[in-house]
């Protein structure tokens, strides 16, 4: 007998649309009638294995997991884990994969998730790799902007900060880029710019339109979104640059004086300095409810690569 196909999901563009759609139906779904789903993962482990820091993406699986029905397991720093003694990412997965039914793990090099699905007869979620990819933190800002704005086509989609360490806009873009019409308003200092591979691999490629600014106030007046981001303090080579970038922006009521009055403000967080606290109270501030979405969604997706029905 030919061994079952297990599921994994290390990049957002191993989902279609459909695929996408299908999963905001279900969390939507869950939204609504969460009593449906509380048992559906009686009996079922999920494993968080995070290798680096994380507040919202461990803890909103975790909560996704309890809230199936499931059990939970892991570890929330390679320090407290065997890597610290040696042990490779794909022998930590070996004996992991008999542990549970399901792993999420985040790691600092990017390609380990595709090198732990390798070594997984159980499905492996990417939950961040590096500078890379988080294709689960996507999923949430889809379900945010489907329930927000109420489409996930005919949008203008500003990113601005750290786009070229910020792998949430990366798997971000490479999401929205499969819907209809499209444009992007990339705000950075230079050296944080989006790295060239994704803008000819996806932009280009897909004939999506772009523009390139480092002023956040530029195109304000034209977006439907507002993606903020954090400059990525960890992935600097040196302190000093990380210092001078830092504060590059910083988003107040003031800079928001003639964005449009359905703006969706949104922050994958955790914000440091980025956003003013003033900006929280006005209702188009939508990151801490994206926040309490991810839950939804990732209670979707467990569902699926475990073929619950
Ligand atoms: C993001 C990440 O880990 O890439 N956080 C998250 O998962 N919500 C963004 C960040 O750390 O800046």
């Amino acid at each position: 007998m030919r061994k079952k196909e297990v599921k994994h999901l290390i990049s957002i563009d191993q989902l279609s649309t459909q695929e996408i759609d299908n999963l905001i139906k279900v969390a939507n779904n869950i939204i609504t009638n969460p009593n449906k789903y509380k048992e559906k993962c009686n009996g079922k482990i999920l494993a968080t294995l995070f290798f680096e820091p994380s507040t919202r993406t461990r803890l909103s699986f975790e909560s996704a997991m309890l809230r199936l029905g499931g059990n939970v397991l892991g570890f929330s720093e390679a320090s407290s884990s065997s890597t610290a003694k040696g042990e490779s990412v794909a022998d930590t997965i070996k004996v992991v994969s008999g542990y549970a039914d399901i792993i999420v793990m985040r790691h600092p090099k990017e390609g380990a998730p595709l090198v732990a699905c390798h070594n997984s007869d159980i499905p492996i979620i990417n939950a961040g790799d590096g500078g890379h990819n988080h294709p689960t933190q996507t999923l949430t800002d889809l379900l945010t902007i489907h329930r927000e704005k109420g489409r996930l086509n005919n949008l203008v989609i500003g990113l601005c900060g750290d786009l070229k360490f910020g792998r949430t806009v990366h798997s971000l873009i490479s999401a929205m880029s499969k819907y209809e019409n499209i444009k992007f308003i990339l705000i950075s200092p230079e050296e944080l710019q989006l790295p060239e591979y994704i803008k000819k691999d996806i932009l280009e490629k897909n004939e999506i339109e772009y523009i390139e600014t480092n002023d956040i106030l530029e195109y304000m007046s034209k977006l439907d979104i507002l993606y903020m981001t954090r400059v990525q303090k960890e992935r600097f080579f040196n302190e000093a640059d990380y210092i001078r970038l830092k504060d590059y922006y910083i988003l107040d009521s003031n800079k928001l004086g003639k964005a449009k009055e359905d703006l969706c403000i949104m922050h994958p967080l955790p914000r440091v300095n980025e956003i003013s606290t003033s900006v929280d109270n006005d209702p188009r501030a939508k990151y801490f409810i994206q926040a309490k979405y991810g839950v939804y969604i990732r209670m979707a997706l467990i569902l699926k690569l475990l073929e619950v029905e």
